[in-house]
């Protein structure tokens, strides 16, 4: 009788009781130390050259970052924070199954051993078939699943080594150390690669990357997710989307490089509190060496690269990497922003031309926007996208400079 009068009573108050325990939890503060890190996988880990400021108390998580129960729901593995001044993103850059997968297999993977080998060793023992020389070992560490290595580039890899070792032969311990860290970000995600190799201090529209240390890598916080924005006055919105078309100009040909998005969605993009939009997720870009091209010349490698647009109802953005690789131009991120976000796959409940929704009609009648945002998604004629954009980006700038 006690009993059944007990259970009655927790079932009665049920509620109370889950508050009860998770209330607590709320409050449980995460703090940032080693364990956070999780420096204890080192050197399989993105580096250590941003420890300092995580381990001594400079950057501080804000948000609902340092709430322990927030993890729970944090599957994208990023942190908000501050570092003195600075707003800055802690990235994991990956699910916790998909860099413990990265951790597990990198002996039978990446030095073809059995588990749990001495990845230290191993390495050293690479090198010295290819006689110490960096460069000359990367194709076997077998890493071409990271886009940003699908084309072949030896002045890519050539660059993006000089930001891991000191000197590309025979290494120190230090540049072994930093060899391994390298090999664990292109097994997880090339993020931090591209920040560095293409940086926002050179005009390049992307984070600021500050460093690593263990499984965090620290990135410039660009501000406000682009989804955001999506209910703004039209030509608040508008003066985005030329910002976005501007962005992706830039990625198709800059500095004898080529970079295409092959993840252009709503989410990867953001708008900075001085308004700029930013591309903020790099896990998926092919990176085209153009020097490379021209000294290789392929067949056709001076006809435009056009996407054919594919008939998925949804937001697939179909690509091909060797037709990418092969040319030198290619309207690809002209495809992606029309079809992604100027579309109705841009968000859910977006309207035929996403983001650009509810033109004004005297826009709409001097401007012909709906035609080209047609044109630029499935063009009619040759070269049809590249026209587009061009005429897209003109009318945006005019109604800009004269609302
Ligand atoms: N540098 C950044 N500045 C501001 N927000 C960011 C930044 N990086 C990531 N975010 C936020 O975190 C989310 C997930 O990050 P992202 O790199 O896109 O990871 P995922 O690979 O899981 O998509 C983004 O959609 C964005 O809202
Ligand atoms: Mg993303």
């Amino acid at each position: 009788m006690m009993q059944r009068q007990i259970f009655l009573f927790f079932r009665r108050h049920k509620f109370f009781f889950i508050l009860l325990v998770f209330i607590p939890a709320l409050f449980l503060f995460k703090k940032l130390d080693m364990d956070f890190a999780e420096l204890q996988y080192c050197p399989i880990c993105y580096g250590n050259d941003f420890c300092p400021p995580i381990l001594n108390g400079s950057v501080k998580l804000t948000r609902f970052s340092s709430w322990s129960f927030i993890q729970l729901f944090n599957s994208k593995n990023v942190f908000f924070a501050t570092y003195g001044q600075k707003k800055v993103v802690l990235k994991k850059l990956g699910h916790n199954f998909e860099i413990r997968n990265a951790r597990e297999n990198i002996c039978t993977t990446v030095f073809k051993k059995e588990k749990g080998c001495n990845v230290r060793e191993s390495l050293k023992v690479l090198l010295n078939e290819y006689y110490g020389d960096v460069v000359e070992t990367f194709p076997s560490l077998g890493l071409r699943s990271a886009d940003i290595f699908q084309c072949p580039s030896q002045r890519l890899v050539k660059a993006i080594l000089e930001n891991y070792v000191n000197q590309l032969t025979d290494l120190d311990e230090r540049s072994i150390t930093g060899m391994l860290n390298f090999i664990a970000v292109s097994l997880v995600n090339q993020e931090p690669l591209l920040l560095q190799m293409f940086p926002a201090s050179k005009g390049w529209p992307f984070p600021e990357y500050y460093g690593s240390c263990g499984l965090l890598s620290a990135v410039s916080d660009e501000g406000i997710p682009l989804l955001r924005f999506v209910n703004k006055p039209w030509h608040f919105r508008a003066e985005l989307v030329l910002q976005i078309l501007h962005l992706a100009d830039r990625m198709s040909n800059t500095d004898g490089w080529s970079l295409y998005a092959t993840d252009m969605t709503i989410d990867n993009l953001s708008v900075d509190p001085n308004g700029k939009v930013k591309f903020i997720d790099l896990e998926n870009i092919i990176v085209v060496d153009r020097y490379e091209l021209t000294n290789r010349r392929p067949a056709k490698w001076l006809r435009l690269a056009e996407s054919v647009y594919d008939e998925c109802d949804s937001n697939c953005l179909s690509f091909s990497t060797e037709d990418l690789c092969s040319h030198l131009n290619a309207d690809h991120n002209f495809y992606a922003v029309c079809r992604s976000l100027l579309s109705s796959y841009a968000y859910r409940g977006a309207g035929p031309h996403g983001l650009l929704h509810g033109i004004p009609k005297e826009v709409e009648a001097k401007w012909k926007l709906k035609h080209w945002l047609r044109e630029c998604q499935k063009p009619s004629i040759k070269r049809g996208r590249l026209k587009a954009k061009s005429q897209l980006i003109t009318a945006l700038e005019e109604i800009h400079r004269a609302p």
